[in-house]
């Protein structure tokens, strides 16, 4: 099937909700991928973040195939030990206690909402869920998270949203404070708003925050859908900043390009979710939860050092192409974001680049690069290549 008959099947019987590029991708090998014709593009975006070790890692396939001949599936009425150590894997290397599994970022989320809610039940009663999140967030697309998601071009058509979310200023403490009341349970953030621009929040901001929860008894509740496992160049985010959250989402890089994510929650909440309270027919799959253990052994720490090392060799080089329109780039490790300056538009850009050969992400008004964290130099210089001799 070439790329017109591929186009034309999908528009026919596929929900157009995607703002898709003109490329049909077939395969890939390490941070490169190949349409049906046979052109290479450098990949800058890992599937959204998903593909962590790239494509077709020989060990990634290994654990995987091997999981699918033993074990596909069984369901959550049973025990199985793939999902039972990516949660003592993820718990060990976080000092988190226990973790809930789901199958993707906004299902994550719905569990740490639902598990701050019921903490507070728990604890105080009725009339303590509001959850305090940040403008410019971004959540997830459930009716659920996309009430907590702090913008308002995404509170439009699904009425009725779910209640019971405040929305503060990110860097901006007083703007906290300002909406909080005797009704909040938690607050609830990315440390690098992702979707929103590739935004890292301040740490004195951060550090204020994690205070006033442990002040008030309000959960701490961190979204590392994003930002974790390994993408900023630690295995999670907060981490570098220095704080221990009550609940922590996690999901797109953790099995590396399968669906799969949960949350990590400390000893004050590890009772919260009882039998019954929460709970998915696929969450904690075997073949996804195998994955993870690969993921997870992979991303040691000198794994991580050479995420932060690449991270500031793209933005070094970046800094230094001095495009005309691009400006400064911000963000941690592999997850970088760049200004976009002069009259073209970010998705302008990022079009030129994709024909050009080079997948790139957009965020907020700028443009986004999440790629995959194998990335070789040579796969890097391509992609730096590509991205000068288009712009420049
Ligand atoms: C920070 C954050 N949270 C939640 C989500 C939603 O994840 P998913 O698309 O897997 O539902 C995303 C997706 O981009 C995200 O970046």
């Amino acid at each position: 099937m070439n790329y017109e008959e591929l186009k034309a099947l999908d528009e026919q019987y596929v929900m157009q909700c995607y703002g898709r590029f003109p490329v049909g991708i077939d395969h890939g090998k390490g941070a490169t991928v190949w349409d049906g014709e046979g052109k290479e593009y450098i990949d800058f975006t890992s599937g959204i973040g998903v593909c962590s070790l790239g494509y077709a890692d020989e060990g990634w396939v290994q654990a995987v195939s091997d999981q699918a001949a033993k074990l596909g599936h069984i369901s959550n009425l049973f025990y199985s030990q793939p999902y039972a150590q990516v949660a003592q894997k993820l718990c060990t290397r976080t000092g988190m206690s226990n973790v809930m599994f789901a199958n993707s970022g906004a299902e994550a989320n719905e569990a740490m909402i639902k598990l701050a809610r019921k903490y507070s039940y728990d604890k105080y009663g009725k009339g303590r869920g509001t959850i305090i999140t940040l403008h410019n967030s971004f959540h997830g697309r459930t009716i659920t998270t996309l009430a907590a998601t702090g913008q308002d071009k995404f509170h439009d058509y699904f009425f009725p949203f779910t209640e019971g979310f405040r929305y503060a200023d990110a860097n901006d403490l007083d703007s906290v404070e300002a909406v909080a009341g005797h009704d909040v349970c938690g607050v609830m953030f990315e440390l690098i708003q992702g979707e929103g621009g590739v935004l890292p929040l301040d740490q004195e901001f951060v550090t204020k925050v994690a205070e006033l929860c442990a002040k008030r008894d309000w959960l701490l509740l961190i979204d590392e859908v994003q930002t974790g496992v390994g993408r900023t160049g630690s295995l999670f985010a907060f981490q570098q900043y220095g704080i221990q959250p009550d609940v922590v989402s996690f999901a797109k890089g953790i099995a590396g390009g399968l669906p799969f994510g949960g949350v990590m929650a400390n000893e004050k909440c590890r009772n919260v979710f009882t039998a019954g309270t929460h709970g998915t027919t696929f969450g904690g799959n075997p073949i996804a939860a195998a994955a993870a253990n690969y993921v997870l052994d992979t991303i040691d720490d000198a794994f991580l050092a050479q995420v932060q090392e690449k991270g500031e060799y793209l933005r070094s080089q970046i800094e230094a192409m001095d495009l005309p329109c691009l400006g400064a780039t911000r963000g941690m490790g592999m997850m970088i974001g760049i200004e976009v300056k002069g009259d073209k538009t970010n998705k302008e850009l990022a079009t030129k680049l994709i024909e050009s050969g080079l997948l790139i992400l957009t965020a907020g008004p700028g443009l986004r690069l999440l790629p995959p964290l194998v990335a070789t130099k040579e796969e890097m210089d391509k992609g730096l290549a590509i991205l000068k001799n288009t712009l420049g």
